[in-house]
């Protein structure tokens, strides 16, 4: 575990706060906790969409929303005022977490394009605008994605190769929020780093998401669906290492770009392979069509963000899998 890095822009002596937006999603309440967990202060933000249920968002927050270090901000980046965030934040130095956003590859297509730039990019942009002239700002943190290299045979994805080419409309608004930060850094000498996560797993993991799905569908004696005929590869990143990368690398704050992942590249099917083996048993397969906007493979280059901060990813693809079926076991007991 990192302790709080000497962040450049720190004063001694002031009180720091930690601004966390998507505070009620999977990664942030994980991030949130974390940092509670520290004795930090904490100001989540969060407009509870619906993309799934608010009320799995209100019980992610359930530890932190008990902690009067935890003050959470209902409030929507994309329209309502930001005034609140400077209220609430003062004088004190500040970090910021920006994790808000529509996540999900497949479902970017069509009318709810207009969800993810709004999401992704208006609501970016108006943070960001916020954000210049937050007095105090240390470090801004954007949760960017794997999904902006797109559809490349060139593996492992290193920041500084080709041009990034999404290859789904959310990559497309997640690279947008990336260029804005560094736009943002480049005009106003914003404090900012990029981290572009792979596939994030383990306890919260959003219900879209393979295993999440995979492991409620073998709990309930259903069928698991692969999409194509799983021999695709993900660089699974557990939310832990995740979240150690993100306390390490917000002491980075040139406007770089570093890749965050897992370290477990493997296919869909053998990752099945590994559940039965952990569930004991195999569920059936079922093979469902292709989806568009999802790339064949993702594998990270961890080069450049194990030389600026000296993190790796620690936890192994069985480890990482076996505390989010407990997790999901446990949410299926109750
Ligand atoms: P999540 O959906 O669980 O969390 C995102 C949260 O942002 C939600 O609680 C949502 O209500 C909130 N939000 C959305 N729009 C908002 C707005 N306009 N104002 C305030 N709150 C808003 O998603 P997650 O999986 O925790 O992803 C967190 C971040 O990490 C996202 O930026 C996502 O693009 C990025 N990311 C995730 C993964 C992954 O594998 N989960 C991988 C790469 C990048
Ligand atoms: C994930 C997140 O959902 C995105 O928000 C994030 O930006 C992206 O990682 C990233 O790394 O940038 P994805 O890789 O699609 O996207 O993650 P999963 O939803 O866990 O899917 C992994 C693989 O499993 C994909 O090939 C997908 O097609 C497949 N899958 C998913 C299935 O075969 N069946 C399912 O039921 C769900």
């Amino acid at each position: 575990m990192f302790s709080l890095p000497g962040l450049p822009g720190f004063r001694k002596g002031v009180l720091l706060v930690h601004l966390v937006t998507g505070a009620a999603g999977f990664i942030g309440s994980s991030l949130t906790d974390r940092l509670l967990a520290e004795g930090e202060r904490v100001i989540g933000v969060d407009c509870f969409r619906d993309y799934y249920s608010p009320s799995v968002k209100r019980a992610n927050l359930s530890g932190a929303l008990g902690n009067a270090s935890f003050t959470l901000l209902e409030l929507d980046l994309s329209t309502d005022s930001l005034s609140r965030l400077s209220d609430s934040v003062g004088r004190e130095d500040l970090v910021v977490y920006h994790l808000a956003a529509q996540a999900g590859v497949r479902r970017s297509w069509g009318e709810s394009f207009e969800v993810y730039t709004r999401d992704n990019v208006t609501a970016t942009q108006r943070l960001l605008e916020w954000a210049r002239s937050a007095e105090g700002l240390s470090s801004f943190v954007y949760a960017s994605s794997s999904s902006v290299y797109g559809n490349t045979a060139e593996l492992p994805m290193r920041e500084d190769a080709s041009v990034p080419r999404p290859f789904s409309p959310y990559g497309v608004t997640k690279l947008a929020g990336e260029s804005l930060v560094r736009l943002y850094s480049g005009n106003y000498g914003l404090p900012s780093v990029s981290l572009r996560f792979f596939t994030v797993y383990g306890p919260r993991q959003r219900p879209d998401m393979a295993f999440h799905r995979f492991i409620s569908a073998a709990l309930g004696g259903d069928p698991i669906e692969i999409y194509g005929n799983g021999s695709q590869t993900r660089d699974f990143t557990y939310v832990d290492d995740v979240i150690d990368a993100v306390l390490a690398a917000r002491a980075v704050t040139g406007g770089e770009v570093l890749n965050v992942g897992g370290g477990n590249r493997v296919s869909l099917s053998e990752a099945v392979g590994v559940l039965a083996d952990l569930m004991g048993s195999r569920a059936e397969v079922r093979q469902m069509p292709v989806q568009k906007g999802d790339v064949r493979d993702t594998l990270a280059s961890t080069e450049l963000i194990e030389r600026a901060t000296g993190w790796k990813p620690s936890t192994d693809l069985r480890k990482g899998l076996a505390a989010e079926l407990d997790w999901l076991s446990g949410a299926s007991e109750a």
